[in-house]
C-alpha cells in the first residue's frame, strides 16, 4: 500500500465495513493456492455452456446495432417475455410496462428490492441457512438482517411459526427463497400464505427469490405471488442464470407492484442505467426459444442428484436430506471432528475436494457442508470417493 494512504478504516463507510467476507470465497481462494487434481464441488452455477440459439441471439443483436442503452426498466420485449414466463409458471401475469424491471441477475433484483422498501434500521427477516448475499445487501441498505434458523431436524423445511415470530413493526421485508440455496428445500405454499399474510399486516413485503424455481425435481409448488391474496406485498425475483446456464450474462428480473417498481427504476437510473443490451436479447431467446436444452440440463441434474444421494446414503456418520430443487447437497457432517470450516479445509487440503462450509450460510448452517452437483458424473464420483475416504478414516 502507498505510504500516503492512511491505514484508517474510518475512511470506509460503516455500511461497507459491516459486510463480512464470504466463507465460500475463502474456500475458493484456498483452492487456488493448492496444486493437484482438485474436485470442485463448491460451484454455484451450472457446468453447461449457454445453449447456441441464445448465444446466437446476442450475437445477432450486437451485429444489428442493438448496442445502445435501453430503458432503465429493460427492453420492453424482454419484459413481455418475462411476464409471459411468469404467467405460464402459474399465477398472475405482471404488467410488463409497470410491474417488471430487468435487472443484473437475481442478485441485483434482491438488492433493488431491499433498497426500495427498507429504511435505515428496518429489519429484513432472512430464514437460514441461506445464500449469504441478502444478509450483506440488507447491511448495505443500513437495514438489519434478522437471521431465523430453520429446523435442521426436519431437513430445514421452512417453518412458518419461526418466521412469523421474527416479523414485527420494524420489519420491512421477509426473504423467502424457493428452492433454497444451500438446502434445496422449497417453501410449502401454506408457509408462503401465512408468512405473506403476517408480513402484509405489518406493511412488510415478501421478497420471493425464485431463481432456482425451474430446477425443481418433484412437484413444483405454485409461485409465491400465486398463493397469497396479499399479492401487492410480494416482490418476485427471478433470472435466466441457473435455468439456462447463463450466470455470466447477468440478466434477471424483479416483478411486483407498480409503486415499488417505479422506485426500483429510479435506483437503476443512478447505478447501472440498464442491463447489457445484447444480453437482454439473449434472455428473450432463452425465455421464448426452444426449451429442450433446459430440459436436458434438468434431466442431467436429476440423474446426478440420484447418484449423489445414493452415495451419501451409503456413507457412515454423514447424512443429507434429498433436495427438492437447485443443485446442492447440504450434508450433515457434525459428527466429524471440528467446525464445518475445519472439515471443509481438511477435505480440500488432505483429500482434494472443494466444498462450501455450512457456516458460510448464516445461523444454523454450522455442522454442514454444501456439495454442488453442478459437475460431471465422473468428477462427482471421484469427489464422493474422496469424501468417503475421509469419512471412513475419521470415523474409526
Ligand atoms: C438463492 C440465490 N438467489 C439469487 C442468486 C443470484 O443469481 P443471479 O444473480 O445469477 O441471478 C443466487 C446465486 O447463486 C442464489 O443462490
Amino acid at each position: 500500500m502507498s505510504e500516503s494512504v492512511p491505514d484508517d478504516s474510518d475512511r470506509i463507510s460503516e455500511r461497507v465495513r459491516a459486510i463480512e467476507p464470504q466463507g465460500i470465497r475463502e474456500m475458493f481462494e484456498l483452492a487456488t493456492e493448492q496444486d493437484g487434481d482438485l474436485v470442485h464441488l463448491e460451484f454455484g452455477e451450472p457446468d453447461f455452456d449457454t445453449p447456441d440459439h441464445i448465444v446466437d441471439a446476442a450475437h445477432a443483436a450486437a451485429s444489428e446495432g442493438m448496442t445502445n442503452y435501453t430503458s432503465n426498466a429493460g427492453v420492453l420485449e424482454l419484459r413481455r417475455a418475462i411476464a409471459d414466463h411468469l404467467a405460464r409458471d402459474g399465477g398472475p401475469r405482471p404488467d410488463p410496462e409497470s410491474e417488471v424491471v430487468v435487472t443484473n441477475g437475481g442478485v441485483e433484483a434482491i438488492h433493488l428490492a431491499i433498497h426500495s422498501v427498507a429504511d435505515p434500521g428496518d429489519e429484513v427477516v432472512v430464514p437460514t441457512p441461506t445464500w449469504p448475499n441478502p444478509i450483506s445487501q440488507a447491511r448495505l441498505a443500513s437495514a438489519v438482517p434478522v437471521e431465523v434458523p430453520m429446523p435442521a431436524e426436519d431437513g430445514f423445511v421452512p417453518d412458518a411459526d419461526r418466521i412469523i415470530d421474527a416479523i414485527g413493526p420494524n420489519t420491512a421485508a421477509v426473504l423467502l427463497t424457493s428452492p433454497s440455496n444451500p438446502t434445496g428445500r422449497v417453501v410449502p405454499p401454506a408457509v408462503v400464505e401465512r408468512v405473506a399474510e403476517t408480513a402484509a399486516d405489518y406493511d412488510a413485503f415478501v421478497i420471493a427469490d425464485e431463481v432456482y424455481r425451474s430446477l425443481t425435481y418433484e412437484e413444483t409448488p405454485p409461485r409465491a405471488a400465486a398463493v397469497t391474496d396479499r399479492e401487492e406485498w410480494v416482490l418476485t425475483v427471478g433470472s435466466v442464470s441457473k435455468a439456462y446456464a447463463m450466470t455470466g450474462w447477468r440478466v434477471g428480473w424483479l416483478a411486483g407492484p407498480p409503486d415499488v417498481l417505479a422506485q426500483v427504476t429510479k435506483i437503476h437510473e443512478s447505478t447501472t442505467s440498464c442491463v447489457n443490451t445484447p444480453a437482454q436479447y439473449a434472455a428473450i431467446a432463452a425465455l421464448t426459444g426452444p426449451q429442450d436444452p433446459h430440459e436436458e440440463m434438468l434431466d442431467a441434474f436429476s440423474a446426478r442428484r440420484a447418484f449423489v444421494f445414493d452415495r451419501l446414503g451409503s456413507l457412515p456418520v454423514v447424512s443429507a436430506t434429498r433436495p427438492e430443487g437447485a443443485f446442492y447437497a447440504f450434508v450433515d457432517v457434525s459428527d466429524l471432528p471440528g467446525s464445518s470450516a475445519d472439515i471443509a479445509k481438511r477435505l480440500l487440503t488432505e483429500y482434494g475436494v472443494v466444498t462450501a462450509p455450512g457456516s458460510a450460510f448464516g445461523a444454523g448452517g454450522e455442522g454442514f457442508l454444501r456439495l454442488s452437483f453442478a459437475n460431471s458424473m465422473d468428477r462427482l464420483e471421484l469427489g464422493l470417493d474422496r469424501l468417503e475416504s475421509m469419512v471412513r478414516t475419521e470415523s474409526v
